[in-house]
């Protein structure tokens, strides 16, 4: 259950509906009771919303509105519209009281944009009634609360109704997994309990629990855990068929068959003092590995066949955590935890580039790039003692920097109760 009926987003950009044909599309009120007054024009608009993920759906009013759905869309931020239909609600007419309840409408923010409205149309969710206003944005909670509209006026209203799908990041943390919504910044908890919590991969993530003390792979799905033979266990990732997990103990690499988890090689190609804690792999065979070195951080790409070095980056930051691969072939972000910077470091060319420095002293760790957006997301965490890092008290921040343009666009605190450990684009 949501924590309110109506949300104020913010101003709507302005929206010219020309003239449209009202009678033609008939489908959402000849199928739903509860709109059977109001007349409908869709632009983007599944009729199924049994499926999921759905599909777009096009038709045919939705060039016309492309340019404007287009601007909407970057306002909203990270993510994608999945409906939009104008709805006419005509002089005097009503939507009956209704909670929407297919699982669709969880998955999506409902939004909508007042076109045309007079003061006395109003809008009621749960026990709050209210009259949206032309130019304003607003979110409903319409899956979790009975909502009705009354158009009590002597003028037709039109609305723009939004389903927008926005992005989500997985994060885990020293005592938790969660899910970030990159639009509301609302975080939900999806396990705790099974002590330090470390990446993603689909329904995977490591877990090294208090209890018997021996690192896994949990599935934050079924709860069914999978013993892996390393330690100290931080990233893990997945090529195809095999996924790769640091062995932070022992500096080594275990590889297992995916998804049957099978072991097929412990490699062990670095010390435990190199301290390998992020991996990343993009071609058969070979991996990149993020060695922290407890300093100055090296990147080296191993065989995944042999765990024989192949190439070696040095000079990339400071007890480095995280790498993604940015633009161009060799250039790769990585966050110099030891330093509070976001690094690009360009090929083999040293010094890294300085994209964006904590001006207080805090330790980033946990990257990705939305690459849809050009968005790098990193956890920001104060500093603390080592041994702090498991503290329910430590909250730590999500910040979301924008790659194009060079600016950090937001920071938020969110409930991590603990050191926040990986940050994954769902
Ligand atoms: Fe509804």
């Amino acid at each position: 259950m949501s924590d309110f009926n109506f949300k104020f987003i913010g101003p709507a950009p302005e929206l010219e509906t020309g003239n449209l044909n009202w009678s033609e599309y008939t489908f959402r009120q000849d199928n739903f009771g509860v709109h059977k007054e109001t007349l409908t024009v869709p632009l983007l608009w599944n009729e199924n919303n049994n499926e999921y993920p759905p599909k777009i759906i096009r038709h045919k009013n939705y060039e016309a509105f492309k340019g404007y759905l287009d601007q909407l869309e970057f306002f909203l931020g990270d993510g994608h519209i999945q409906t939009a239909i104008l709805i006419k609600l005509p002089a005097g007419k009503s939507v009956s009281p209704h909670v929407d309840s297919a699982p669709f409408f969880r998955y999506f923010h409902r939004i909508h944009i007042p076109i045309v409205t007079n003061p006395q149309c109003l809008f009621t969710v749960g026990d709050e009634t209210i009259h949206m206003k032309k130019g304003e944005m607003w979110e409903i909670d319409n899956d979790n609360k009975v909502h009705s509209v009354d158009n009590g006026g002597a003028e037709d209203r039109v609305h723009l109704l939004i389903d927008f799908y926005s992005l989500k990041l997985r994060v885990s943390t020293a005592n938790r997994f969660l899910v970030f919504d990159t639009f509301d910044k609302s975080t939900k908890i999806v396990h705790e309990g099974s002590g330090v919590y470390y990446g993603s991969v689909e329904e995977w993530t490591v877990s090294r629990p208090d209890v018997n003390g021996k690192d896994c792979l949990l599935s934050i799905r079924t709860n069914q855990t999978v013993p892996i033979p390393s330690g100290f266990t931080h990233d893990f990732c997945r090529f195809g068929d095999k996924l790769y997990i640091t062995d932070c103990a022992n500096g080594g690499v275990v590889v297992l068959s995916y998804p049957e988890m099978k072991l097929l090689k412990h490699l062990i190609p670095f010390t435990a003092r190199d301290h390998v804690n992020t991996l990343m792999c993009e071609e058969e065979g070979k991996l990149w590995c993020l060695l922290h070195s407890l300093g100055k951080s090296k990147l080296v790409q191993i065989s995944a066949e042999t765990g024989e070095w192949l190439q070696v980056l040095t000079d990339v930051g400071d007890q480095s955590h995280g790498i993604v691969r940015y633009g161009e072939e060799e250039n790769f972000l990585v966050l110099s935890s030891g330093t509070s910077e976001l690094l690009l470091l360009c090929g083999g060319a040293s010094p890294p580039k300085v994209l964006w420095k904590d001006s207080s002293k805090t330790y980033l760790k946990g990257l990705c790039v939305s690459s849809s957006r050009d968005v790098a997301y990193f956890g920001i965490a104060p500093l603390t003692e080592r041994t702090d890092r498991r503290s329910l008290d430590l909250q730590c921040e999500i910040a979301a920097f924008d790659l194009r343009t060079n600016t950090l666009l937001w920071r938020h605190k969110i409930a991590t109760n603990g050191l926040l450990n990986s940050i994954v684009c769902a």
